[in-house]
């Protein structure tokens, strides 16, 4: 029988990438975003996704998704957050809870929201970031977001058990979610992250999907966060 996939965020970058993945793999997939433009832009590229509009911090429009929906095998959340950078000493508070707000509670609300609709089989995939486990100066705010994040996967994944819940971790990843910085900026912050990396080049969405979709499919995988991030836990390699 055909699975059905619903990927919250899933109009752009990772959670695109994770949406044709998982349709050419044969699910049925549903991507939800707020910006309707960019779900009729999607819907032209990728008939195959079946769009709708709809805000992962409101609870009411996530209830009337998965009534629409009936039962769902995986759930993957990839809503994203850039708010909450800098030094700990300026750092506006009203800044940090707006990325808690854009990112941790959407998180939370999403999956209070799928538990009565998710089948005993299914799975939960959540997305943190290496800024959660690696202590990179300037990163306090976004980082102990990203670790609330990547903190939910452990005790969901007794909590709700045989529900499975993983979380991916990736680092630097070339998508839209960077398009704050302007081009020629990025452009060099690519290169010169990409010199030091092991790997030697930034990821792409495509790559964290690949991740996204072995979480969300595997079934003997649960309570993990799997680090996806070029090697940049190792720290900086000469060039
Ligand atoms: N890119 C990186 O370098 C990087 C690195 C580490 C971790 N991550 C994490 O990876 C995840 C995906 O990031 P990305 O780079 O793919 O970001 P992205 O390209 O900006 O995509 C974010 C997606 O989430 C949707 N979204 C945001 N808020 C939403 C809400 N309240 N309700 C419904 N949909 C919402 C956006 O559409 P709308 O705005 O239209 O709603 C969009 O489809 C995020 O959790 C991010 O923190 C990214």
């Amino acid at each position: 029988m055909t699975s059905t996939s619903l990927v919250i965020g899933g109009t752009s970058g990772i959670g695109l990438a994770t949406a044709i993945r998982l349709a050419a793999a044969g699910d049925t997939v549903h991507i939800a975003a707020r910006r309707t433009d960019r779900l009729a832009a999607v819907a032209a590229e990728h008939p195959e996704l079946i769009g709708h509009s709809v805000d992962a911090g409101d609870r009411g429009a996530l209830d009337a998704l998965f009534a629409e929906l009936g039962t769902v095998d995986r759930l993957i959340v990839t809503v994203a957050s850039n708010a909450g950078m800098g030094p700990i000493a300026g750092l506006e508070l009203t800044a940090l809870r707006d990325a808690f707000d854009a990112k941790y509670w959407p998180t939370v609300t999403s999956i209070q929201a799928a538990i009565p609709h998710l089948k005993a089989d299914g799975s939960i995939t959540l997305i943190g970031a290496i800024t959660g486990r690696m202590g990179m100066s300037e990163t306090a705010g976004i980082g102990s977001l990203n670790a609330a994040v990547e903190g939910l996967v452990q005790p969901l994944a007794t909590e709700l058990a045989p529900i499975r819940v993983n979380a991916v971790s990736p680092g630097g990843v070339d998508t839209p979610w960077w398009d704050f910085v302007p081009a020629e900026v990025r452009e060099q912050l690519f290169a010169q992250t990409a010199a030091t990396l092991p790997v030697r080049h930034v990821a792409t969405a495509d790559e964290i999907a690949e991740a996204v979709v072995f979480a969300a499919t595997s079934r003997n995988v649960t309570g993990t966060v799997i680090e996806t991030d070029g090697g940049a836990h190792l720290g900086s390699v000469a060039a």
